[in-house]
C-alpha cells in the first residue's frame, strides 16, 4: 500500500524568516533604532550577550539568498519588515532607502518565481515608540496603521499576501510580563494592555491594507500551545483550561468577535484593578474586522500540571516525548488537534501554517553534508499530521517551515539553530541540511512518503 501524501496541486509551500533575526545593518542606510537593538546592546538580556548586528548578513546577501530559495524550490517566502528601516522615528519621517530594500527584494522574490508573504510585525518596534509608551500605550496602535499605510502604499502592488502582526502573545505576555523578551518588562497588566492595542493595531490596520492593495489576502498569525492536563484530576483540567485561555483564546476569541474569554477575564482580575479599561468603545468591533487566513504557528505542546492540588493524580502524568535542543516536546498531533479545532470552532475562511520547525545544532561533517535527521523527521511528523487534518476538511492553504536559514534566536541568541540550511556565522556561507534537500523533493512531488523504509 503506497503511503504517499499528496498535496492539492495549489497548495503553498514556503520557508519563513524575521527581519531582526536575519538581517544584520542594525543602523545602515538611515534605519532607526529598534527594542531589540536596544535589548541586544544592554547586557543580560541574550545568551552570551549576542545581537542580531550582523546576524545572517541578508540584508546585503539577499540576492544569493534569493538564488537559494530558488533552488529549494520554493513557491513562497514569508519574511517580515522593519519598522525602523521605513520610520526611523516610528511615525512621520519616511525613509526611502529602507523601501526601496524590501521593494528590491520584492522585486527579485518575483522574478524567482516565488511568492512573497510579508509580515508588518515581527517584533522590531522602533525605540522611539517604546520611548513613547510602546505597545501598552494606545497611540502605539495609531502609529502601526501609519506604518501599515506606508507599506502597503509602496508595496501592495506587487504583495498580495499580508500578515499583520507575529504572535500577539509574545509581543505581550513574554514581553511585558514574563521579561524574556524586548522591552523587558515584568508586568501583567502592561502585558494586557499591549495585548489589546497589538489586537487593535491590527483591525485598523486591516482596511488601510486591503485599500492600498488591491485583491490581497490579509492575515494575522498568532502561535498556539496543544494544551493537555497531566492527568485526569479535576485540578490540571482547570489548569489546562486556564492555560489555555491566557494564550489561546485571549488572542483568537477577540478576533473572532466573541470579546475576551470571560473565565480568562476572571482569572485575570487581581492583575486588572481597573478591569478592561483599556477597552474603548469600538474596539472589539475593529478588532473582529474580517481576514482572508488565519496564520498558525506551533512548536509544541504543553502539560498544564497542578502540582498541589489534593485531587492530582500524579502517577497518571503523560509519557514523556522526545525533546528538540529548545526543550520542546515534539507533539505532530497536537498540529493535527489545533488545525481542526481552528477550523470547527472558528471557521476562518483559510488557515496557513505559518511557521513550524525544529531546533537541531548538527553541523557539517567532514564532507560538509549535514546530516540533520530528526529535523528531517520533524517536519515530515507535521507535514504529515496537517494532511490528516486537511482530510477532515480543514481548508490549509500552505505551509512555512521556521527557518529558511540558521539564524538570531532572540533570547537564545545563536545558540539555538532552526534553519533547514545551515549559516556558518563566521563566513556567512550556506549549506543546505539534509532537511532542506528533503524539502525541496517534497515540493517537486507536491507530497511526500509517510514512512519511508
Ligand atoms: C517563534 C517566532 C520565530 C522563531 C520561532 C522559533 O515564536 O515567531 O521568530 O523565533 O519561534
Amino acid at each position: 500500500m503506497s503511503t504517499f501524501q499528496s498535496f492539492p496541486s495549489n497548495f503553498v509551500w514556503g520557508a519563513a524568516t524575521a527581519s531582526y533575526q536575519i538581517e544584520g545593518a542594525w543602523d545602515e542606510d538611515g534605519k532607526g533604532e529598534s527594542i531589540w537593538d536596544r535589548f541586544t546592546h544592554t547586557p543580560g538580556h541574550v545568551f552570551e550577550g549576542h545581537t542580531g548586528d550582523v546576524a545572517c548578513d541578508h540584508y546585503h546577501r539577499w540576492p544569493q539568498d534569493i538564488e537559494l530559495m530558488k533552488s529549494l524550490g520554493l513557491r513562497a517566502y514569508r519574511f517580515s519588515i522593519a519598522w525602523p528601516r521605513i520610520l526611523p522615528d516610528g511615525r512621520g519621517r519616511v525613509n526611502q532607502a529602507g523601501l526601496e530594500f524590501y521593494s528590491r527584494l520584492v522585486d527579485g522574490l518575483l522574478a524567482a518565481g516565488i511568492t512573497p508573504f510579508v509580515t508588518l510585525y515581527h517584533w522590531d518596534l522602533p525605540q522611539a515608540l517604546q520611548d513613547a509608551g510602546g505597545w501598552p500605550a494606545r497611540a502605539t496602535a495609531e502609529a502601526f496603521v501609519e506604518y501599515a499605510g506606508v507599506v502597503s502604499a509602496a508595496l501592495g502592488d506587487r504583495v498580495k499576501n499580508w500578515i499583520t502582526h507575529n504572535e500577539p502573545w509574545c509581543v505581550s505576555i513574554l514581553s511585558h510580563q514574563i521579561g524574556a523578551h524586548a522591552p523587558g518588562l515584568r508586568d501583567t497588566e502592561a502585558a494586557l494592555r499591549a495585548a489589546h492595542h497589538v489586537l487593535l493595531s491590527h483591525g485598523w490596520a486591516v482596511p488601510v491594507i486591503r485599500a492600498n492593495s488591491p485583491d490581497a489576502e490579509v492575515g494575522i498569525t498568532l502561535n498556539f500551545e496543544w494544551i493537555d492536563p497531566a492527568c485526569r484530576s479535576a485540578a490540571d483540567a482547570r489548569m489546562a483550561r486556564e492555560a489555555d485561555g491566557r494564550f489561546n483564546r485571549w488572542f483568537l476569541d477577540p478576533l473572532y468577535g466573541r470579546h475576551y474569554p470571560a473565565d480568562a477575564v476572571a482569572g485575570y482580575a487581581a492583575a486588572l484593578p481597573n478591569g478592561l479599561d483599556f477597552v474603548l468603545p469600538g474596539d472589539l468591533d475593529a478588532i473582529a474586522a474580517p481576514t482572508d487566513f488565519l496564520g498558525l504557528n506551533y512548536y509544541s505542546r504543553r502539560v498544564a500540571r497542578d502540582e498541589e492540588a489534593a485531587d492530582n493524580l500524579p502517577q497518571e502524568i503523560l509519557a514523556d516525548r522526545p525533546r528538540t535542543e529548545m526543550g520542546w516536546e515534539e507533539y505532530p498531533e497536537g498540529l493535527y488537534g489545533l488545525l481542526n479545532w481552528l477550523h470547527f470552532g472558528y471557521r476562518p475562511p483559510k488557515l496557513y501554517v505559518t511557521e513550524n520547525g525544529a531546533s537541531f545544532g548538527n553541523g557539517p561533517d567532514a564532507a560538509g553534508r549535514v546530516a540533520d535527521t530528526r529535523r528531517l523527521n520533524y517536519l515530515r511528523d507535521h507535514f504529515s499530521a496537517a494532511r490528516q487534518a486537511m482530510n477532515n476538511g480543514v481548508p490549509l492553504a500552505g505551509y512555512f517551515v521556521w527557518s529558511l536559514m540558521d539564524n538570531f534566536e532572540w533570547a537564545e541568541g545563536y545558540r539555538q539553530r532552526f534553519g533547514i540550511v545551515w549559516v556558518d556565522y563566521e563566513t556567512q556561507q550556506r549549506i543546505p541540511k539534509d532537511s532542506a534537500l528533503w524539502y525541496r523533493d517534497v515540493i517537486a512531488a507536491n507530497g511526500f512518503e509517510a514512512q519511508p523504509d
